[in-house]
């Protein structure tokens, strides 16, 4: 269980990012994240592993606390948090295999990693979990190869291979076209549900959001202003998140109001 209180995150210049936001999260939950451009979606979920060091409040796991974490214990805490990012962040030189086999770094001794000796039962789910995300066969080609959604799935196997007690995922479609966002945040939610991984996803597309999570969280302006299952989203929250023009032009521009909403009931 993740449990977060009173989350503050002002940045050295002033910027107030985060206000004091609180969130619970039972194991096995999906939860996305909504708001609009600066309302701190990205600086919160870094908070976790503290890729951004929080101002105040307390982020606890599994009764854990992870704010006063230093040095070995974050390093230790990190390695238990899958994190999958927007840019995929590959090795572009190296192989779709040792892309994956990178998630266990933290894991095998350096010397092992460095003459890229990984355990036989790393290589073996590291070829089970590209043939579960859909890239069996791809193992020796390199990064630099492969397709937008091909590299997000190596992101995803990535992520997994660290056996993580946590997945923060931060914008994981932006950079891919429609339909292969939607395969590739079905595919985020099956495997953190199939695996029991409490997820919190950071996305833009309000559509997926509520079509695929189990539970969205809205932010503006660093608070939280919603809470709940997809189907209490309705435009009144919709409102509260984005504000009214900016929720309604994003829908109109993909001109795709009906089959958002749509895919929302299908799912809930
Ligand atoms: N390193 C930083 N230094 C100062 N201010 C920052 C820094 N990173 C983010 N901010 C500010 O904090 C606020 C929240 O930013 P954040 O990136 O968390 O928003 P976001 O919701 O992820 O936005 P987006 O949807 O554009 O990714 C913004 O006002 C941003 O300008
Ligand atoms: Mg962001």
């Amino acid at each position: 269980m993740l449990e977060i209180n009173d989350l503050v995150k002002t940045y050295p210049d002033g910027q107030q990012a985060l206000r004091g936001c609180s969130l619970t999260v039972p194991a096995a939950e999906v939860v996305a994240i909504i708001g609009p451009s600066g309302a701190g979606k990205s600086t919160f979920i870094r908070c976790i592993n503290r890729l951004v060091t929080p101002t105040g409040g307390s982020i606890r796991l599994d009764g854990e606390e992870l704010t006063t974490h230093r040095e070995r214990r974050l390093r230790e805490t990190r390695r238990q948090i899958g994190m999958i990012f927007q840019e995929f962040n590959l090795i572009e030189r190296l192989t779709v295999m040792e892309n994956v086999l990178a998630g266990r770094l933290g894991s095998v001794g350096f010397l092992q990693a460095f003459l890229r000796r990984f355990p036989a039962q790393d290589v073996e789910r590291a070829f089970e979990l590209l043939e579960r995300v859909g890239l069996g066969g791809y193992e020796n080609s390199r990064a630099d190869a492969l397709s937008g959604g091909q590299r997000q799935r190596v992101g995803i196997a990535r992520a997994l291979m660290q056996e993580p007690r946590l997945l923060l995922v931060d914008e994981p479609t932006s950079s891919l076209d429609p339909k292969v966002a939607r395969s590739i945040m079905a595919l985020i939610c099956e495997l953190a549900g199939e695996r029991r991984i409490p997820a919190l996803i950071n996305i833009h597309d309000v559509g997926l959001a509520l079509g695929f999570a189990q539970r969205v969280v809205g932010l503006n302006a660093g608070s939280v202003v919603f809470d709940g299952p997809p189907s209490a989203v309705d435009e009144a929250v919709l409102t509260r998140i984005y504000g009214a023009d900016d929720w309604r032009d994003a829908f109109r521009q993909e001109g795709e109001e009906d089959r958002h909403l749509g895919s929302r009931e299908a799912v809930s």
